[in-house]
């Protein structure tokens, strides 16, 4: 039995290509800390099972990241996957799930963590931007790297059609990863994540359009 958990806050495009991904999985959970996050309904039509744990009814940090840990222990969760989850995690709950906690970010870590990825890349002028799936270590937006997409970034680029190439590697690359977790192809030492799977040639560095 693999399991898998899906953490969003809002839209939920990332958990959409996950859930169309054909993922080798017998169970999946989509959990928001947000009641009105509309990726909720998206996993509701694909029949998923949803939890809402808001985090504004919880006191501070730490009670509603022990909530949310629970949660996920009693799914008996494989891999839980941050999928847009707009939340600082707690280096308790990291450190619970450490090496099947995994993250997208929009960006090639570690240039540009946090937020407002796009702007400050065309902000620096980069002439490459891309994103990242990387298991999640107490430092945000850090920790050693599964798989990373790259673009060319357009001299008439705007953040907004910056993001929106970026996001359709994103959705590539997010399920390019899970797979590969489970399935038991990613091993991981000294912050260096090597990839057991014959069929991919440049396991790294994925080039805008191709397939998996
Ligand atoms: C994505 O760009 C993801 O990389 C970032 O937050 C955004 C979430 O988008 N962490 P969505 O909810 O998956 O559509």
């Amino acid at each position: 039995m693999k399991s898998l958990i899906i953490l969003i806050s809002g839209r939920g495009s990332n958990m959409q290509a996950l859930l169309e991904a054909n993922l080798d999985v017998d169970n999946i959970t989509v959990i928001s800390n947000n009641p009105s996050a509309t990726g909720l309904a998206i996993a509701k039509r694909f029949g998923v099972q949803t939890v809402v744990i808001d985090h504004r009814t919880y006191p501070d940090r730490i009670t509603f990241d022990t909530a949310l840990a629970a949660e996920i222990d009693r799914c008996e969760a494989d891999l839980i996957a941050l999928a847009g989850f707009m939340r600082i995690l707690t280096d308790g709950f990291v450190n619970h799930f450490q090496g099947r906690l995994i993250n997208i970010h929009p960006s090639l870590l570690p240039a540009f963590p946090g937020l407002g990825t796009h702007a400050r890349a065309l902000h620096e002028g980069v002439k490459i931007h891309g994103c990242t799936v990387h298991f999640v270590t107490p430092q945000v937006d850090h920790g050693p790297i599964i798989i990373q997409a790259a673009i060319p970034v357009l001299f008439d680029d705007t953040e907004e059609t910056l993001a929106a190439r970026i996001l359709q590697q994103e959705h590539l690359i997010y399920a390019q990863a899970v797979r590969w977790f489970m399935a038991d192809k990613l091993k991981c030492s000294h912050n260096h994540v090597s990839i057991d799977d014959m069929t991919i040639c440049e396991p790294i560095l994925y080039s805008p359009g191709l397939q998996h």
